[in-house]
């Protein structure tokens, strides 16, 4: 499998800009790390590291057009925000592009962007590695959050949430870039909100 993942990474070094290769490695072993930690495949998070931004070389506009080529449903928030897409084109070039059968794999460069309610392991790894990764900008909080990946993955997606969405939480409808916000990242916040406040308060 390992071999499989060098082949792809090569596949990719082609196709994406030297910053989000560069980037695409930091996540790749941020999530093999994770992996280790939380006793997941390492193999299948190195994977879902190199694969995540398979999709993100194109414009907005085209990353459109190529979901309807392929028949993949986009909601409004999606065609009003095209580089969510890269997400879904990805998972769908992930299958056919790179011949990954593994459906936590696939689901993991799904919502490795916007998050969803309940992730698998897998999908928090890939979701939080993206984030977390050496290679990006240094935010004021992400110190926390890098240590917090691996003491709880949970308090630290909540980290990410509540740090992408402004402070208005679920009623949020932009991030702090004025983004719109995808409803998988409120349903998501929603969700590890609850995890998090389960925890610490009582
Ligand atoms: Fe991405
Ligand atoms: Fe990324």
């Amino acid at each position: 499998m390992l071999e499989k993942v060098e082949e792809v990474q090569e596949r990719l070094k082609s196709k994406l800009s030297n910053k989000r290769f560069i980037h695409t490695i930091g996540v790749r072993y941020t999530a093999a790390a994770l992996a280790m930690r939380y006793k997941v495949s390492v193999e299948d998070a190195s994977m879902a590291g190199v694969l995540h931004d398979c999709a993100k070389y194109f414009s907005d506009e085209d990353l459109i057009k190529k979901c309807a080529k392929h028949n993949l449903d986009c909601s409004d928030i999606e065609l009003r925000n095209g580089f969510l897409l890269h997400s879904k084109l990805g998972a769908y070039y992930a299958k056919k592009k790179y011949g990954v059968q593994n459906e936590e794999i696939i689901s993991a460069v799904r919502y490795h962007t916007t998050g969803k309610p309940g992730m698998s392991l897998l999908e928090a790894i890939i979701f939080t590695a993206d984030y977390i990764e050496p290679n990006r900008k240094p935010l004021a909080h992400i110190d926390e959050v890098r240590r917090m990946a691996f003491v709880d993955i949970d308090e630290a997606v909540y980290n990410i949430l509540d740090h992408t969405l402004d402070y208005l939480g679920e009623s949020a409808k932009h991030d702090r870039s004025g983004r719109e916000i995808d409803t998988h990242t409120i349903d998501a916040f929603v969700y590890y909100k609850k995890i998090h406040d389960e925890k610490f308060i009582l």
